[in-house]
């Protein structure tokens, strides 16, 4: 049979988190991974992977421009994958090219927080770039204030990170999902 005129365009079948630093989009990834029994990916780790070198160090070394560069040939790269977990790095959605992208790969879902919880959560480890400033908790509210309304674009759905442990937030993301697939034929394999 062949689809019809009115039938929707099929979406890819994956399920991609963003949001800013200290969101929790690693971990709630390793968690969705674990109930799903899918893979999951982290498009900082696939770059760190891939150069050799720590994000803060190509940050030191090579500049924003061309980490922005390295996560929009990551996103490119990863167009083809099924079923997969997509953690993205914070400043992702920056670069324009990378939204269509995103919403390409499959449900797009907003991990957000208070700045309050993301700058507690952040000022636990050193190793982002962009908050070795004089002032880290305005610099992250000056950077969320930019890209929220990004975040919102990309996203087919939200979820507060702060919602409870890992596993509670990551079966929220999963429901939030499953109504996009429900919504959304992906055309691929079933959906999570
Ligand atoms: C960045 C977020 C980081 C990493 C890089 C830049 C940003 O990822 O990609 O330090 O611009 O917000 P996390 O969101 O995983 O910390």
């Amino acid at each position: 049979m062949t689809p019809s005129d009115d039938t929707p365009p099929a979406g890819g079948d994956n399920l991609v988190l963003i949001g800013p630093m200290g969101a929790g989009k690693s971990s709630i990834a390793r968690e969705l991974a674990r109930l799903t029994r899918r893979r999951w990916v982290d498009t900082d780790k696939l770059i760190v992977q891939q150069e050799g070198r720590q994000i803060s160090e190509i940050f030191a070394l090579q500049g924003e421009a061309a980490f922005r560069k390295m996560e929009l040939e990551v996103v490119r790269s990863l167009q083809d994958s099924r079923a997969l977990i997509i953690a993205t790095g914070g400043g992702i959605v920056t670069r324009p090219e990378n939204l269509p992208l995103l919403q390409n790969l499959g449900c797009v879902i907003y991990l957000m927080a208070s700045v309050g919880v993301l700058f507690e959560r952040v000022s636990r480890n050193r190793n982002r770039p962009l908050l070795q400033t004089a002032d880290p908790r305005a610099t992250l509210e000056a950077l969320l204030a930019q890209r929220e309304p990004l975040y919102l674009a990309a996203a087919h759905a939200t979820v507060d990170s702060s919602a409870g442990t890992h596993a509670e937030v990551a079966k929220i993301v999963l429901a939030r999902a499953r109504e996009y697939f429900a919504r959304v034929p992906t055309g691929r394999s079933a959906p999570p």
